[in-house]
C-alpha cells in the first residue's frame, strides 16, 4: 500500500519500534507520511505523538521529520538529528539514554512498556516470508518478534546480494535459563541470514527505492592524524611488551569523525591481519577491508558516507564473506566483548583529570547524542581507549577538566585517555598518579597551568585527599564554562 495508507495504521500514543542505526535502513517513506498526519491532526486541535524506539540514530527522514512537527513523545536509545536534539533540550520530548545492548532485554523483560507496532525497512520479503535485512540490523529482531503489529519498507534501491550477509541470533533465553552466546572469533555466524517473521502480524507492505542519507565524514586533520598516530604507537609497544598479539585484538570503533580518522590511520601503519568486533562500519574501516588490511569485521550496522556507499554496492560480491551485521544485543553483547578481548576505541565530549568521561553531554545539563554502545564497550574491553581533540569551539573549551559535567564512563572503566599531545596510559595508577599523567600528556599546553593550579590547590585543601577536589570551585567551574 502506499506509505499515506500505512502511516494512517499508526494511532496516536503507539510505541513504535523502528529500523535504523547510524543513518542506515531507516524507514524512508513512512514516517515521513506519518509526520504528514501529525501536522495535520496538530492543525485541527488534536494530541498526536508517538513513542519513537530504533536501534540507534536514524535520519532527517525520520527523526527530524518527526521532531519537526512535534510528533514525538519519547525517544529511545540514541540520536544525533539535530531537530530531535533540540526538542530534548528544550524538555518538549523525553528521551531516554540507555546502553545499546540493554534494549532488546528491556522489551523482553517489559520495562519500557508494550511495544505496538514495528516499522521495519527490509531488502527483500522471500517466498518462505522471511526477511532479508537491509544496511543495519539493530534491534529490528525484537521489534518483530515483540510487537503486535508490523509494517514493512521494502526497499528496492537495496543490492540483492546483501542477503547472506547477517547472521540473526534467535538463540538468547531469559534468566534463568540462559546460555552462552556462542561466538569465539568475530566473525563466527550462529544463527540465520534473515528475520523470522509472522505473516499474520504484518498489517502493511510499502515499497520504497532510496538510498540511506549517508553524511560525509571530516576529512582527517592534522590534530586527528596525531590522535590517530599515538593510539598506533601505543599499540605497536603493547604488542612489542607482548600484551597484544601482531595481528592485535578485534577492535571496536565508536562513531564520529574522530573514531574514523583512527581507523584511517591505521591504513598507514605495518599491522596486518585485523578484526574488528563493532556496532558501526564506517568509511576508514571499509578501506582497511577493501586494502585487505583487516580481514573481517563483525557489525551490527554500516555507517558510510555517499561515495563509500556506492563502493561498498559496487564490491558487494567480494566484500561479503567479510562482513558480518548481527543485532544489537549480540554486536554489543558483554559476554562476546570480554571473552574476544576487544580494543575498544570511542570518542567523548571531555575527560577529568582522573579518568572519569563525560560522553553525552554538553556544560552537564544538554544532551549532545547519547551514550551509544561506548558504555558496553568500554567496561567490558581489554583495553578501553577515550579520544578526543584536546579543545573545542575553536581552542575556546578544554577537553580536559578539573571535574567532568557529566559521568558517563566513571574513573574505572577508562584505561587510556588520547588528545593530539599525546596519550595517558592509566592502567594500574591512583587517582592522583592519573590526574599527573592526564594534565602533562593530554591537555592542551595553554590549560595546563590552570589544570595544575587547581590539581596542587585540591592537593592542598581538599578534606580527603584519595581524589582531591576543591568541590564549590569544581561547580563555579562547570557553571561558568
Ligand atoms: N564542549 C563543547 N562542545 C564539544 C566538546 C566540549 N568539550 N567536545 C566536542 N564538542 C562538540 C564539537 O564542537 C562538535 O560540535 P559541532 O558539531 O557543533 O561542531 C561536536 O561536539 C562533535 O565533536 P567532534 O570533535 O567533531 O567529535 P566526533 O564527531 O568524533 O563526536 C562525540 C564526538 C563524543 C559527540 C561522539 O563520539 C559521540 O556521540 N559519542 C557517544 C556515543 C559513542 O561513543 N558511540 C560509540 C559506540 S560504538
Amino acid at each position: 500500500m502506499s506509505a499515506d495508507d500505512a502511516a494512517a495504521l499508526l494511532p496516536h500514543g503507539a510505541n513504535v519500534g523502528m529500523s535504523g542505526f547510524t543513518g542506515s535502513g531507516y524507514p524512508k517513506a513512512v514516517p515521513q507520511a506519518l509526520a504528514r498526519r501529525i501536522e495535520e491532526a496538530h492543525a485541527r486541535g488534536e494530541p498526536f505523538r508517538i513513542g519513537v524506539w530504533t536501534g540507534a540514530s536514524t535520519a532527517p527522514e525520520l527523526d527530524g521529520a518527526l521532531a519537526k512537527v512535534d510528533g514525538i513523545e519519547l525517544r529511545l536509545p540514541y540520536q544525533s538529528d539535530p531537530v530531535t536534539r533540540e526538542r530534548i533540550n528544550a524538555g518538549t520530548m523525553e528521551y531516554i539514554d540507555i546502553h545499546l545492548s540493554h534494549v532488546a532485554q528491556f522489551v523482553w523483560f517489559g520495562f519500557l512498556g508494550h511495544l505496538d507496532v514495528a516499522l521495519v525497512e527490509v531488502a527483500a520479503i522471500l517466498p518462505d516470508g522471511s526477511l532479508v535485512p537491509s544496511t543495519s540490523i539493530g534491534n529490528n529482531k525484537t521489534w518483530l518478534d515483540q510487537a503486535d503489529r508490523i509494517i514493512l519498507e521494502v526497499n528496492s534501491w537495496m543490492n540483492p546480494a546483501l542477503q547472506g550477509m547477517h547472521d540473526i541470533y534467535y538463540g538468547t533465553r531469559l534468566p534463568p535459563h540462559r546460555t552462552p552466546i556462542p561466538i569465539l572469533a568475530p566473525g563466527d555466524r550462529i544463527g540465520e541470514a534473515t528475520f523470522r517473521c509472522d505473516p499474520s502480524k504484518v498489517i502493511a507492505v510499502v515499497e520504497t527505492n532510496a538510498p540511506d542519507r549517508n553524511t560525509a565524514f571530516a576529512p582527517p586533520d592534522q590534530t586527528s592524524r596525531a590522535i590517530a598516530g599515538h593510539i598506533i604507537e601505543f599499540l605497536g609497544h603493547e604488542v612489542r611488551r607482548g600484551r597484544l598479539p601482531p595481528e592485535l585484538l578485534p577492535i571496536q570503533s565508536g562513531v564520529g569523525n574522530v573514531a574514523n580518522a583512527v581507523m584511517a590511520g591505521l591504513e598507514d601503519c605495518s599491522f596486518t591481519g585485523l578484526t574488528a568486533y563493532t556496532e558501526v562500519l564506517q568509511d576508514g574501516m571499509l578501506n582497511l577491508i577493501r586494502s585487505g588490511r583487516m580481514v573481517l569485521a563483525s557489525a551490527t550496522a554500516l555507517s558510510l558516507s555517499s561515495d563509500a556507499a556506492m563502493l561498498f554496492n559496487r564490491e558487494l560480491d567480494t566484500l561479503k564473506d567479510r562482513i558480518v551485521l548481527r543485532p544489537q544485543e549480540i554486536s554489543n553483547h558483554p559476554e562476546v566483548i570480554r571473552r574476544l578481548g576487544v580494543i575498544a576505541m570511542n570518542g567523548m565530549v571531555e575527560a577529568d583529570i582522573y579518568g572519569n568521561v563525560n560522553s553525552t553531554h554538553i556544560r552537564g545539563t544538554s544532551i549532545m547524542n547519547g551514550i551509544g554502545g561506548s558504555g558496553d564497550f568500554a567496561r567490558n574491553a581489554y583495553l578501553s581507549i577515550f579520544m578526543t581533540p584536546s579543545t573545542a569551539k575553536h581552542g575556546s573549551i578544554s577537553s580536559i577538566v578539573p571535574m567532568v559535567t557529566h559521568v558517563d564512563h566513571t574513573e574505572h572503566d577508562v584505561q587510556i585517555v588520547v588528545t593530539e599531545h599525546g596519550l595517558a596510559d592509566l592502567r594500574g595508577l591512583s587517582p592522583k598518579q592519573r590526574a599527573g599523567l592526564i594534565i602533562n600528556n593530554t591537555a592542551h599546553p595553554s590549560f595546563r597551568p590552570a589544570l595544575r593550579d587547581y590539581f596542587d590547590r585540591a592537593c592542598k585543601f581538599s578534606p580527603g585527599k584519595h581524589t582531591p577536589h576543591l568541590l564549590d570551585e569544581a561547580f563555579r567551574l562547570i557553571q561558568s564554562s
